[in-house]
Formats: structure tokens, sequence, C-alpha cells
């Protein structure tokens, strides 16, 4: 049984087949077919969502499967995730018998928990969607937890490799921190730096001082640049980070030194609003394509020039939501290959 939380915890050759299969969907994308007619998936959102929502669902349907979509604690009880708790509050289900009974309904469940953002210790361990898998007994797909994104992270590889027609490798990506009026969780900061380094592209992180990402990930993805031939650097100068690039991948994300304590944070945050993309930022680079994972805030984040103009491909990495979800069903429910 494959669990999909983050990719770094499965095989490689996991990942590099569903890549594949996320550009074959890619290849076909109305093709509505039977392979997982006899499955079925339960969709559990702890938190809002309009792309995973979706893309999951319309994917499980062209597959020929089944897709229950669920709002814990809206239409569901609210459900504890602690160990050994005294269940007096508001939570009236435990998710140890929710997930026990839906892995007796269902042939895979997917669960999107974002960070707390008040417990860093809990978040960048990933400690409630790993304790929401252990008490599964079929695969849970992690629809963004607190540090990973993996679904987006198909999604985005998936573009990129499509935008330079597999020639990838050796290309300057930018995970360029943008201001938001919010401090935002790290998932998807987290899962591009990982998936532009397996990608064996130079990665740079810009970012303001004090919005580094947690040492363990700029490790494992400095690592696993090494091996694919890639490389991965940390700035706070904007400029020298935008020259040359080839993929400028804007979002925001909360402080890490500050992150429990939300007033410092905002504090910090608010003298950094320049930090937008803007087409003069844009300029700066080697004819760069901008990304976003959306939802993106207009003028905020970035420039309605940009997300109008010809360099923007946040909307065609938003389809691939679709393929990357199709690719995953696929590869936990180890399907049949594509019928000729
Ligand atoms: N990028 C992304 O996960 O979008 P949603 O939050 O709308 O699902």
């Amino acid at each position: 049984m494959k669990h999909v939380i983050a990719w770094h915890q499965l095989d490689p050759s996991d990942w590099a087949q569903a890549l594949d299969a996320s550009l074959r969907f890619a290849g076909e994308p109305q093709r509505w077919e039977r392979r997982a007619r006899d499955r079925s998936i339960c969709l559990m959102f702890f938190n809002p969502s309009l792309r995973t929502r979706t893309s999951m669902e319309v994917a499980a349907a062209q597959l020929g499967a089944h897709a229950t979509t669920l709002s814990p604690g809206a239409g569901t009880w609210q459900m504890a995730f602690a160990d050994g708790g005294v269940m007096d509050g508001a939570e009236a289900e435990h998710i140890q018998e929710a997930v026990g009974v839906l892995s007796r309904y269902y042939d895979a469940i997917g669960v999107r928990l974002f960070a707390s953002l008040t417990d860093y210790e809990q978040d960048s361990t990933d400690q409630l969607v790993t304790r929401f898998a252990r008490a599964a007994s079929v695969p849970v797909i992690n629809l963004e937890s607190a540090f990973f994104h993996p679904c987006q992270e198909l999604a985005d590889a998936s573009t990129i490799v499509e935008q330079f027609d597999g020639d990838v490798r050796g290309r300057k990506f930018v995970l360029a921190w943008c201001y938001h009026p919010r401090a935002l969780p790290m998932a998807v900061p987290n899962s591009a730096v990982t998936m532009a380094a397996r990608l064996g592209m130079h990665v740079t992180i810009a970012r303001p001082d004090g919005y580094d990402l947690d040492p363990s990930v700029t490790e494992r993805a400095t690592r696993i640049a090494a091996e694919s031939g890639g490389s991965v650097v940390e700035t706070s100068d904007r400029i020298a980070a935008f020259e040359g690039a080839q993929v400028i991948y804007a979002k925001a994300w909360g402080g890490r030194q500050v992150y429990t304590d939300a007033e410092a944070e905002a504090m910090k945050r608010s003298s950094l609003k320049d930090w937008r993309v803007t087409e003069d930022s844009l300029s700066l680079t080697d004819d760069g394509v901008f990304m976003h994972c959306l939802p993106v805030r207009r003028n905020v984040v970035v420039d309605d020039a940009v997300l109008d103009g010809p360099s923007a491909i946040h909307l065609r990495q938003a389809e691939y939501r679709l393929y990357a979800q199709k690719a995953i069903l696929e590869l936990i429910w180890k399907l049949d290959a594509v019928p000729a």
C-alpha cells in the first residue's frame, strides 16, 4: 500500500512513473475511461480548496471512479487528532474511528490538513497527516499538509517539463518570496524547491532575511539537486536572483523565526510590500516564465501585467493539476496500462 504524503518518502521510480503518466494524461485531456470503475476515494478537506478538490473529483470521474468530498465539521462531525486526549469539547469523533471506518468503504482517502501556524514542531514534522495516514488501511493522498503538497509538486514538474520540451536540467528556477497580507504555510514552497532540485535545475530561493525555509527542506533539496546535476542557493538579493532566471515561481510564506507570534510576524512582513513580481522584475530574467500555484492576490503578490502577459503559465500549471491527480490515482491503485 502506497501513501502519497511527500515524494521523498516514496521510491524515485514512483515519481518518475507519475511524472510520465501526468504528461501522458495531458496529451489526452478529454479521455474518459473505466480503468478505475470499481474504485472510490473519499476526499476530506479540513481547509478550503478550489483546484485540489475539483481536479481530484474530475480525475476520479474521468478514470471511472467515484469520489465523495467531505468538509469535517460542516455536515460531518468535528474531528479530534490528539492521542490520549479527553474528548469533552466540540470534536465528536476521533480520526482513529473516522479514518478506520472510511478505510472500510473506500479504496483511497485524500486529506487536506494545513499547517496550524501555532506549533512549528508539529507542522514541520507533518504530524497530523502522518497520524491520519497511520489510522488508514487504504492509501492516503496528501492534498496539502503542513509541510508538503505532492499533488501540486507533480503538476508543477509536469508544467516545467512541457514548457522546456523536456530540456530542463541546468535551467535557473527561482522560488520568489512575495508579500501577502497573511502569513501562509510552507507546504508549496517546500515542495517547489524539492521538485525543481529533482529536475536538476539550479534553484535560487529569493526571500527576505528571516524567511528561510526549514533547513531539513533546503538540505534535502541540496542533496537531491547534487544527484540530479542541479544546485540550491538562498539569497535576499532579489535583483540578482531574477537575473538570468528561466522560471519565476512566486509564493508567499510566513517567517520561521516568528512562527508562533502572529503580531511580530505581521509587523515584520508589513515592511516587505515591494516583494512583488512586476513586469520590471520579470524583464531581468532570461525570458522567464511566471508560475504560481494559485489562488493568487493580484497586485499584491504579482501585477496584473504579469498575470495577463505572455510569460504567465499559471493557468496551464493549474490545468496540469487534473493530469497529475489522474497520475497519482493510477500510481496508488496500480491501474493497468492504458489500452491501445
Ligand atoms: N494550489 C492549490 O492547491 O489550490 P487550491 O487551494 O484551490 O486547492
